[in-house]
């Protein structure tokens, strides 16, 4: 046995507040119609002078403080986004200096979209496992708003901006995460050319096959999990899902049975926040009481590359 437990959690959260009613206003739609398809009422837009670094700093001081954790005793830090303030350095590189953690802290960005931050959970296990300071800082963070087209009513109000952070550490009597991770090789349904076709560049969404792939993948990534780890529904006391869609996370429940109490989320007041939506909803759990000391969280994301992943999560 080796692996990971939660210390503490963090969000870093951006002051502008867009309303489904205020969107009404931009795009031909409607509350009625944004809330039935997809359980969203508000998300979370930066504000002019709001920054990628500046969310994640947020995040991460708070978790680290609730942590009880120091910058020196942190081995390795990943950010997970696909929406950096630069494309190098990496954001993981400022929050070195800017937190000031050691510098032979293993620190940089990964790129897994909505999946990201379970999949930068798994990376920070393995990396841990050889580091010789055994705390890690993970971090989800988005500000998509710099990629949505707010002319496109079919994808502009499905996203938000916004951070959340994790310290976790690693020790040889701590449970395996049981990370699941995967990725079906997809450029035309979901994507953002950035780079290649120069700026602006916006998210390109097919949202029914995308929907159709993820109704499929999560919940054979939640029992893939279950397996690899020798445990039942019964035994986990919170699932985590990937903000995307109320309906998506639905269909979940109802296939594999779980029960809809342990599966409530925050997408009504975040949307859509890529890799920052389960470091969020985990925070907002934590900080709620929800989720407890000793208790057990299965988080799952799946979007764009296309990916997914789940991991099992025991707070410390
Ligand atoms: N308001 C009003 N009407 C709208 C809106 C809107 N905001 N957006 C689309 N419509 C219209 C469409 O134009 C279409 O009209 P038509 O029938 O006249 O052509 C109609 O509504 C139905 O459109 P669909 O796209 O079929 O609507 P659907 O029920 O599939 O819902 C949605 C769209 C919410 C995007 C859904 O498909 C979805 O959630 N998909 C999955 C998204 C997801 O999970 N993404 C995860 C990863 S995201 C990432 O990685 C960054």
């Amino acid at each position: 046995m080796s692996g990971l437990k939660l210390w503490g959690t963090g969000s870093g959260v951006p002051s502008e507040i867009l309303t489904n009613e205020g969107f009404a206003k931009l795009v031909d739609t409607s509350d009625e119609w944004i809330t039935t398809r997809t359980g969203i009422s508000s998300r979370r837009r930066c504000a002019p002078g709001e920054t990628h670094t500046g969310l994640c700093l947020a995040a991460a001081r708070q978790a680290m403080e609730r942590a009880g954790v120091s910058p020196d005793q942190i081995g390795v830090c990943v950010v997970a986004t696909l929406t950096p303030d630069r494309l190098t350095p990496a954001t993981a590189c400022v929050l070195q200096k800017e937190l000031g953690l050691e510098e032979d802290t293993v620190c940089f960005d990964l790129n897994a979209a909505c999946s990201g931050f379970v999949y930068a959970l798994h990376t920070a296990q393995c990396l841990l496992a050889a580091a010789t300071r055994k705390f890690g800082l993970v971090i989800g963070a988005e500000v998509l708003s710099r990629v949505t087209d707010y002319t496109d009513r079919g994808t502009c109000v499905l996203f938000g901006d916004g951070a959340g952070a994790a310290v976790l550490e690693w020790r040889e009597d701590y449970p395996s995460i049981h990370a699941v991770l995967g990725c079906r090789g997809n450029t035309e349904n979901l994507l953002i050319p950035g780079v290649a076709v120069g700026v602006p560049s916006y998210i390109h969404m097919d949202g029914q096959p995308v929907f159709r792939f993820a109704v499929e993948t999560v919940p054979q990534c939640i029992t893939q999990v279950l397996e690899r780890a020798g445990l039942g529904v019964e035994d986990v006391d919170r699932f985590v899902f990937h903000q995307a869609n109320q309906r998506i996370i639905d269909m979940a429940v109802k296939k594999l049975n779980l029960p809809p109490e342990k599966c409530t989320g925050n997408i009504d007041h975040t949307g859509n926040t890529s890799a920052a939506s389960v470091p969020l909803l985990l925070d907002e759990l934590v900080r709620d009481g929800a989720v407890r000391r000793g208790q057990r969280v299965l988080c799952v994301g799946f979007g764009g590359g296309l990916t997914w992943a789940g991991a099992l999560l025991e707070l410390a």
